[in-house]
């Protein structure tokens, strides 16, 4: 439970890769983080992984709590951010950063494979975007920021489901900010490049070559990169930055 006064974080899919660098970049010692995760093929591996990110806020001397919540149901989501009002009264920072990835060239891709991935990552940015937004608009401040990636800018084979939810963020972005800025509440999006994290772990190592090849930098980026931006866009600093999508992603798209 947070204590009253601290500042309220929310972070989706904080357990592990990027929304745990994100969860320690926010870690700062007046921080409450909320965090959950999902993964119903293992789900007591996720609930561990998410108790280790507990441990680790915590050493930041800020403090964290987690559950395993679908972004792609709005019960879930509603339920969720219901809880949170009722402990804090305010959120001050969302972060939509749960994403899944079902690769395949567009001819092959199941119907399902596209629905479940503009569920999580649209649908569930939508989803928590909306409950945010309602106690942010009240409060006349607030930050929120959407996990893209540089190939909803660029494009890439065998990922179409992936791309149009991803290019869609950055829309939800843009047209967010204009929506909220009035009432004090920035929207921008992070768009990373090839991150080395479980998501990317898997991939066979001619695609990962191909990925390299096409970074300036030459180099996979770390989640703390992407959580650096994302600990700026949310800091006081970022107060008139809205509607922008920052690209860390060693120059993939200049
Ligand atoms: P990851 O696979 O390592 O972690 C995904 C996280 O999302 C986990 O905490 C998981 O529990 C959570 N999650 C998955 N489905 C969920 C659902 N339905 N509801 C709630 N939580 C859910 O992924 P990674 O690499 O850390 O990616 C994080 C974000 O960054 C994603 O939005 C991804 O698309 C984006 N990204 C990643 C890149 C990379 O190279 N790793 C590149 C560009 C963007």
């Amino acid at each position: 439970m947070p204590e009253k006064g601290q500042r309220t974080a929310v972070v989706t899919g904080g357990s592990r890769g990027i929304g745990r660098a994100i969860c320690l970049a926010l870690a700062m010692p007046d921080t409450h983080i909320y965090f959950n995760y999902f993964n119903p093929g293992d789900p007591e591996g996720e609930a561990e992984a998410a108790a280790e990110t507990e441990k680790m806020v915590a050493q930041s001397k800020a403090t964290a709590s987690s559950q395993s919540v679908n972004v792609a149901s709005e019960e879930e989501v509603n339920g969720f951010f219901d809880t949170i009002i009722s402990e804090t009264g305010r959120i001050d920072i969302l972060v939509n950063n749960a994403g899944i990835t079902r690769d395949s060239l567009l001819v092959r891709m199941k119907t399902k494979a596209w629905d479940d991935v503009i569920d999580v990552n649209l649908k569930g940015t939508f989803l928590c975007s909306r409950a945010a937004a309602k106690i942010m608009m009240k409060q006349r401040e607030g930050r929120i920021i959407n996990i893209a990636s540089v190939v909803g800018v660029i494009g890439n084979p065998g990922q179409s489901n992936y791309v149009a939810s991803k290019a869609a963020i950055i829309g939800l972005t843009k047209a967010t900010a204009k929506e909220l800025a009035p009432r004090g509440v920035t929207v921008n999006a992070v768009a990373p490049g090839f991150i080395e994290t479980d998501m990317t772990a898997v991939l066979p190592q001619n695609v990962k070559d191909a990925f390299l090849a096409q970074v300036p930098l030459g180099r996979a980026g770390k989640p703390a990169d992407v959580a650096a931006s994302v600990a700026f866009l949310a800091s006081e600093s970022a107060s008139y930055l809205t509607g922008q999508v920052i690209h860390v992603s060693g120059g993939m798209y200049i």
